[in-house]
């Protein structure tokens, strides 16, 4: 059986109170609507049509290739939404999911379950229902005396006996397709909100006689609907919970999983320890045997096996194998380290490689900079690589060392196993192997200490100050 899919994503959210559209909000820094497209097409959707309207740019940016569009030019209700995929999907034969980009919780499981269920029994329509404490704002289910779905009833078009009801419509369904886009042409708006309904629709095919089902998930909390901040701030903490506990059951030790943040798309190898205070983000990467925190922020990076980050902030950089990081590094875009590096206290690397056993252990800044293996770069030393207009590169070939204080004036190369004297400031490139000087030679003054001291000991007494 063909399946397909429609995500309806063309609502503006007007309760989230937001200049974001809705469906863009992230969910565990991923947009909510990203995590339904993800899903739909994880059970095997063979197409994804996304119905767009508000932000509808914004929201194909986003999803790109991943899906097919259709724009809903006014947002006429969800009924008129899923309508607007007509000309894409009208002709096909089989079962079309309709799930909104509101509920970021479903998942492929489920899916699959209401999938499987569906087209085992031949039916026309299968709503994805759950059983809620506080059912309010969402749409009711309505069963008739043996027990089968008449209807669904929207909580503004309620009867306080229909109100009553805590089984809801979680927006997720599963329709024969054919049947779907007969059954929308009869759909009409005359209700409390005067929108087009897709709910109507399964009054509308039962009472032609189609089979209607209910499908109850397992667990309510993944159909929540996100309306409002509120909505949204749960869903985050369920969603989080959710991530946290597939990397504990991969071999992944939280110490305080309360206060680790990870990123829906973060992957994290066995072994790997993340003390509390550790928010991963984006893309990150981290392998195994790691030790992550605390209180570190890690966005779009690749963390080789055994290395260590500690208090410390990393964007879109790579650090080795067995490399330590912090405490308080800052490691931004374009910053790789290679094996067995150490990038200690307040260091700073931007748009540089660190070549396998270097050592950048204190107070530093290298930018822009091409450093070799098995370096000493000593405390305070720094490339001064911008001249207010240009960029300009720093190269430290391997065996160099640095001395502590150093400033090195970028464009410049030191050669390898060259030597650079703490506290010079280096212009011009240091051959192989030599040893560069470049501060003015100390002079002692034989006991003028003295002689300094009692000249400003006269100077304060003159002047009568206390
Ligand atoms: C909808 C259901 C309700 C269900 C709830 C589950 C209807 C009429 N009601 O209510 O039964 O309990 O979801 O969360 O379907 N959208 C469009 N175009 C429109 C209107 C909406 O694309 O013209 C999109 C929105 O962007 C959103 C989704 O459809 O992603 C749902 O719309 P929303 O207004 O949030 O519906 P609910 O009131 O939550
Ligand atoms: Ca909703």
């Amino acid at each position: 059986m063909k399946r397909m899919a429609v995500v309806l994503a063309a609502g503006q959210g007007k309760r989230m109170k937001s200049k974001l559209y809705k469906v863009l909000h992230p969910v565990c820094g991923k947009p909510m609507v990203g995590h339904v497209v993800d899903t739909v097409k994880a059970t095997g959707c063979q197409r994804t049509v996304v119905v767009v309207g508000h932000g509808a740019e914004k929201v194909k940016a986003y999803i790109g290739q991943d899906a097919e569009y259709v724009l809903q030019e006014t947002q006429l209700g969800t009924g008129h939404a899923v309508k607007q995929a007509k000309d894409l999907l009208g002709g096909e034969q089989g079962t079309t999911i309709v799930i909104c980009g509101d509920t970021p919780l479903v998942t492929t499981e489920t899916l699959e379950g209401i999938m499987a269920l569906h087209e085992e029994k031949s039916a026309a329509a299968t709503i994805l229902t759950a059983v809620m404490e506080q059912p309010a704002g969402y749409g009711r289910i309505i069963r008739g005396e043996d027990g089968s779905v008449l209807k669904i009833v929207e909580q503004k078009d309620c009867t306080t006996e229909e109100a009553a009801v805590n089984e809801i419509n979680t927006g997720t369904y599963c329709f024969d397709n054919a049947k779907l886009f007969a059954a929308l042409e009869k759909v009409t708006n005359t209700n409390n909100q005067q929108e087009y309904y897709l709910t109507d629709v399964i009054g509308i095919l039962r009472a032609q006689g189609d089979i209607v089902l209910g499908y109850q998930a397992h667990d309510a909390a993944e159909s929540i609907g996100v309306n409002d901040r509120l909505a949204l701030s749960e869903a985050e903490q369920l969603m989080r919970q959710r991530i946290n506990r597939n990397h504990m059951l991969n071999g992944v030790t939280f110490i305080d999983p309360a206060s680790t943040y990870i990123g829906a798309d973060v992957i994290i190898g066995a072994d790997t320890v993340l003390y509390p205070g550790v928010t991963l983000k984006g893309k990150t990467v981290i392998g195994e045997d790691c030790a992550i925190g605390p209180a570190s922020e890690i966005e779009d990076c690749v963390i080789m096996d055994g290395a260590s980050v500690k208090h410390s902030v990393l964007c879109q950089a790579e650090v080795g194998a067995r490399t330590s990081v912090g405490p308080f590094a800052y490691l931004r875009p374009g910053a790789s380290l290679g094996e067995d590096v150490k990038v200690g206290d307040f260091v700073e690397i931007k748009n540089a490689t660190i070549g396998n056993g270097s050592k950048v252990s204190h107070l530093s800044y290298i930018g822009d900079a091409e450093v070799g293996t098995n370096v000493n770069i000593g405390c305070g030393a720094i490339t001064a690589n911008y001249d207010g207009y240009n960029k300009a590169k720093t190269t430290i070939e391997d065996d160099a060392f640095i001395g502590s204080n150093v400033n090195l004036i970028a464009p410049v190369t030191v050669g390898k196993g060259a030597f650079v004297v703490a506290g010079s400031t280096i212009t011009r490139s240091v051959p192989e192997n030599d040893l560069a000087v470049a501060r003015v030679r100390q002079e002692n003054k034989t006991g003028y200490a003295e002689k300094v001291r009692a000249r400003a000991k006269a100077k304060k007494e003159q002047s009568g100050q206390s």
